[in-house]
């Protein structure tokens, strides 16, 4: 093989390289920023509606881009990206859709090619403290209850899959219990000394032996944990991780009785 030839096919391996790295990167243009930078919002939720298991699955999916469509979940996006602890990501930024961090043009074929107005209109992220008193929400689509804007959001925004009655009503109570006046969950977490919000949710689907509940629970909290790994946490992560994995392999068995004990485990 002469250098010619041997120049001209490193050029084509590079030039194929640089391809792939242009169609990953494609999915979210340099310049963005979907994650809060610095010091985040406080999250402050209605004391009085305490953490219920309702509330505490809302906030799960709330932090899930599974609620989303194809283009949220390459991105690691969710609701929580933009409505940050329930008020407004100032960083957030994508570079052609937004004209300002904090702001997103959300009716864009980026999103969803059935639903582009064909307009460049990126709007301000409003913050959803004291969404529940609101009786009218959105500003081009306007709608008068919470669940018929959500499902707006996710559906047609986003191009998210359908959600059960279920999981609309606990995202429904989360948003409900953001609460400008509210308690902020940092010293909720501290005062009761709750390291693992979402382990209780699993006790109710253990005892009733339903698998599938339990599968898409643990499915949730491991990406929700995995988007909270950092140093320090690592090893406390890995852990819950493993103890989840076993939890659900015993429940796969039908072996509630090992299910149970591994929850046990898994919720201190
Ligand atoms: C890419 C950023 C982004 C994501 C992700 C996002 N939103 Fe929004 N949200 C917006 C913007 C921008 C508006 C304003 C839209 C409008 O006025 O039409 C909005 C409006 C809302 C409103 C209406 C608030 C009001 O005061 O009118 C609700 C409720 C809401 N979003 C809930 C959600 C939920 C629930 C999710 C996840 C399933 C979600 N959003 C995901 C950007 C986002």
């Amino acid at each position: 093989m002469g250098w010619d030839r041997r120049i001209f096919l490193s050029v084509c391996l590079i030039a194929s390289m640089t391809t792939s790295w242009a169609v990953a990167e494609d999915w979210l243009p340099p310049g963005s920023t979907t994650e809060m930078i610095g010091v985040k919002p406080a999250e402050l939720l209605d004391p009085s509606r305490e953490l219920s298991n309702q509330v505490l699955l809302g906030r799960l999916l709330f932090r899930s881009p599974s609620l989303l469509g194809e283009k949220a979940i390459r991105i690691g996006m969710s609701c929580d990206s933009c409505h940050t602890n329930g008020h407004v990501n100032t960083s957030f930024y994508i570079e052609g859709l937004s004209d300002r961090p904090g702001r997103i043009d959300v009716s864009n074929r980026f999103w969803q090619a059935g639903f582009d107005d064909n307009i460049d209109n990126p709007i301000d992220i409003p913050s959803l403290r004291n969404v529940k008193s609101k009786t009218e929400l959105g500003t081009k689509v306007i709608f008068s209850n919470l669940p018929a804007f959500t499902r707006h959001v996710i559906s047609t925004e986003f191009a998210g899959p359908p959600i059960t009655e279920g999981e609309m009503n606990a995202l429904v109570s989360y948003m409900n219990s953001l609460d400008i006046n509210g308690l902020d969950t940092r010293y909720i977490y501290a005062t009761t000394g709750i390291d693992s919000p979402y382990a209780g949710l699993l006790t109710r689907p253990v005892q009733a032996q339903d698998f599938q509940q339990v599968d898409s629970l643990i499915d949730l909290i491991r990406a929700d944990l995995g988007r909270q790994v950092t140093t320090e946490t690592r090893a406390k992560i890995s852990t819950k991780i493993r103890l989840m994995k076993s939890l659900r392999a015993a429940a796969a068995a039908d072996n509630y009785e090992e299910a149970k004990a591994f929850l046990e485990k898994l919720k201190r």
